[in-house]
């Protein structure tokens, strides 16, 4: 694949999105987000769209189930026909994708968790992770199938807890990472460089684990 069309997905701040239109940018991936969608008026996702001259469209969703769910589902597949979208990004979008994006969209929509899967699922991954008192987390990027948090993974890190954190605390240290793994997985999809086998996506030339900083959580003393 050449250069690739991105729509993306968010509920709330959009900090991953930013990321991505960051790399794009700054030519690190070849991918160029052309619409940005949100179940919620207010997200501010939608304003760091406009802000880049991205279009952005607010879809209300309803409940799971309900005719507007549906409606939604119908509404997001047309949208992402008319601008001509090769992969969908979930970026802190809350919501269940729905069945007619799944199957138009079928492993051509990537998701990132706050955690490391598929450990701690769900919408509140740093702070179940924070409470059950684990040593290390992180953030996984995966290819989304129907169940939420479920899909093939691509990439992850993991990141120390440390003795004070809470779920705050520990979700930022996360989001740092969230940024970088997330262009890094959709430059590998523009590439072509990733193959589903089952569960396992295999990454062309996968290059070795970049250790910036020992994960070993609590640290060596001899
Ligand atoms: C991110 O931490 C993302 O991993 C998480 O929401 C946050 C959105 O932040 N997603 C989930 O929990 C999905 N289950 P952002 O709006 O600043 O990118």
């Amino acid at each position: 694949m050449a250069h690739i069309n991105l729509g993306v997905f968010v509920s709330g701040g959009g900090t991953n999105l930013q990321a991505i239109i960051d790399a794009s940018e700054a030519d690190k991936i070849d991918a160029t987000v052309v619409l940005v969608i949100s179940d919620k008026e207010d997200a501010y996702g939608l304003e760091r769209a406009r802000q880049h001259d991205i279009s952005a469209v607010h879809v209300p969703v309803g409940r799971n189930e309900s005719p507007e769910y549906a409606a939604a589902d119908q509404w997001h597949v047309q949208l992402l026909a008319e601008y001509d979208v090769d992969l969908v990004c979930l970026a802190g979008y809350m919501r269940l994708i729905g069945p007619e994006v799944m199957t138009t969209y079928a492993e051509a929509i990537l998701n990132i968790h706050p955690a490391l899967l598929p450990s701690f699922p769900g919408t509140h991954g740093q702070d179940d992770a924070a409470d059950y008192g684990v040593k290390v987390a992180g953030c996984t990027v995966h290819f989304a199938w129907s169940e939420f948090d479920t899909g093939p993974i691509i990439i992850q890190a993991a990141v120390p807890v440390l003795p004070d954190d809470d779920g705050d605390s520990l979700a930022a240290r996360i989001l740092a990472q969230e940024h970088k793994i997330y262009p890094q997985a959709i430059q590998w999809y523009a590439q072509d460089r990733l193959h589903i086998q089952d569960r396992r996506v295999i990454v062309d030339n996968a290059p070795p684990p970049t250790i910036l900083e020992a994960i070993i959580s609590p640290g060596l003393e001899i």
